[in-house]
């Protein structure tokens, strides 16, 4: 469905995200029909450029992020038209007035703020665009994380945020609900009649959520190190993904109603146990550097990889936990959450008591995004009442048939803040009810300079993660 025309100022235009993430989606929303050519897009960084300079940026950044099948040269060219550019001094008043010359007079035009910049610049740029006059008549700002490093500084920037624009104006960003599977999840849950009898501890045993990355910190030392896959992950992408799992069906699909219901789910968590956290740091392994060279700090005890046990304490989950897991330089790179139901209360089949086979839900986040239902069925063939393992398939990329490109998280995500519709981005409430619950936690562990576990890089992480499961006689899924 086309968005109406509208004006976007990227701010810190030039950097990463923008150049490997922003311009891309954009670029497919146009070629795709969704952003009229009308559209402005408004680069805004300190470097002295001007409109030309820009688009030879942003073309350099289509050759570099995008297949050359997707980059024919008529759309492009349409596309870099669609760009202009503002030197503008963030914290100070240069540039201004200039950026202010570049947005439309259409008070009807929809008008977005994307603060692709460094976090502490969020509040200060906020100010800054409702001083100069330009966040009236329904103007969006739209942040990603990192949106604090604990519950004070979230609190804080929320309330920063809070003096410059109105919450149904903010769109706070986690990539992980533009995923195409996440989305699905909330399908799957809430067009079909028949998971929700099951989607309680009567019948599931526990969720595993699992996103586990190949990659290294690949030269984010700066950013990651001190911050660690507990903030980074946890905080935002898994509980997110916990959340839509545990939540109950909302009233309808808009954006309050199912916020309320994910913040219902945070404030359920119960205390985290620090016995049920498991932290560790990648090391060894063939030609990957470990952690702390990557980090450049020999004595960092920052964990790349983090596994824990979740309660939700109400009385949908009370007795099926769920168990989270994430690392970086794990032996693939693997995201999927499977809720694992309860045995068959009574085996019927002489030789097959005590096999385990419980029956699995799993939704593929990535690599392969998908479905599968784990199932236990007759082995074919004459040999006699034998059971095995089989399962029920669905893989979105078969059926989408021709049109196999999923659509990147972003494109979804900036077209939703056009459209003005908040239900795939966080309210203010839930990432501060986030922090809350993890916060407790870090803080025991940084009071006790705890070390986390070394793993093998190309491993499923440190053994201690085996036991967290062990313990209550469960186990994980292969990372593979
Ligand atoms: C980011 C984290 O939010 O998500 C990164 O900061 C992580 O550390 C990334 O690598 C993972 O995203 P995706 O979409 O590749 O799973």
């Amino acid at each position: 469905v086309p968005v109406d025309p509208f004006d976007l100022v990227v701010f810190g235009a030039t950097g990463d995200l923008a150049r490997r993430k922003l311009i891309p989606a954009l670029y497919h929303r146009m070629r795709d029909g969704q952003a009229p050519e009308s559209a402005r897009i408004v680069g805004a960084a300190r470097s002295e450029m001007d409109a030309d300079g820009f688009r030879r940026m942003a073309e350099e950044a289509l050759e570099e992020f995008l297949p050359a099948a997707e980059r024919d040269r008529a759309s492009v060219a349409r596309f870099l038209a669609m760009l202009d550019y503002r030197a503008v001094d963030a914290m100070g008043d240069g540039g201004w007035d200039g950026l202010s010359d570049a947005l439309s007079c259409d008070a009807g035009r929809p008008r977005a703020f994307y603060l692709s910049v460094a976090p502490k610049l969020f509040g200060p740029i906020a100010g800054r665009i409702a001083a100069q006059g330009l966040g009236g008549d329904g103007a969006r700002i739209v942040v990603e994380k990192p949106l604090g490093r604990d519950l004070a500084s979230a609190r804080a920037l929320n309330a920063q945020l809070a003096e410059a624009f109105d919450e149904s104006r903010i769109y706070r960003i986690d990539h992980y609900l533009g995923k195409e599977t996440v989305q699905n999840l909330m399908a799957l849950r809430f067009a079909n009649a028949l998971f929700e009898p099951l989607w309680n501890a009567r019948h599931v045993d526990h969720v595993q959520i699992t996103v586990a990355e190949s990659v290294g910190i690949e030269g984010r030392g700066p950013y990651y190190d001190g911050v660690g896959a507990m903030r980074d992950m946890v905080q935002n992408h898994l509980l997110q993904l916990l959340c839509l799992t545990a939540m109950e069906p909302p009233a309808r699909f808009s954006a309050d109603t199912v916020r309320d219901e994910k913040l219902k789910v945070l404030r359920a968590l119960a205390p985290l146990d620090p016995r049920e956290i498991v932290r560790g740091q990648y090391r060894n392994g063939g030609n990957a550097t470990s952690y702390i060279d990557d980090a450049g700090d020999p004595d960092s005890r920052t964990e790349s990889y983090v596994a824990l046990k979740a309660e939700v304490a109400n009385w949908r989950w009370s007795g099926a936990p769920f168990y989270l897991r994430t690392g970086k330089r794990l032996r693939a790179r693997m995201s999927e959450i499977a809720i694992v139901f309860k045995e068959a209360p009574h085996s019927i089949f002489p030789g097959d008591e005590g096999a385990e086979r419980p029956n699995m839900l799993v939704i593929r986040l990535q690599p392969d995004e998908g479905i599968t239902l784990a199932m236990t069925i007759k082995d074919p063939g004459p040999g006699g009442m034998r059971l095995t393992d089989a399962n029920l398939d669905m893989t979105f990329a078969q059926k989408l048939g021709a049109m196999t490109r999923m659509p990147d998280a972003y494109e979804r995500l900036v077209m939703d803040v056009i459209r003005g519709d908040q239900t795939l981005f966080m309210r203010g409430d839930e990432v501060e009810a986030a922090w809350a619950w993890i916060d407790p936690a870090i803080a025991a562990w940084e009071a006790a300079s705890e070390k986390p576990r070394p793993y093998d890089i190309g491993s499923s992480g440190p053994e201690d993660a085996l036991m967290l499961m062990h313990r209550d006689h469960r186990r994980w899924r292969e990372i593979k």
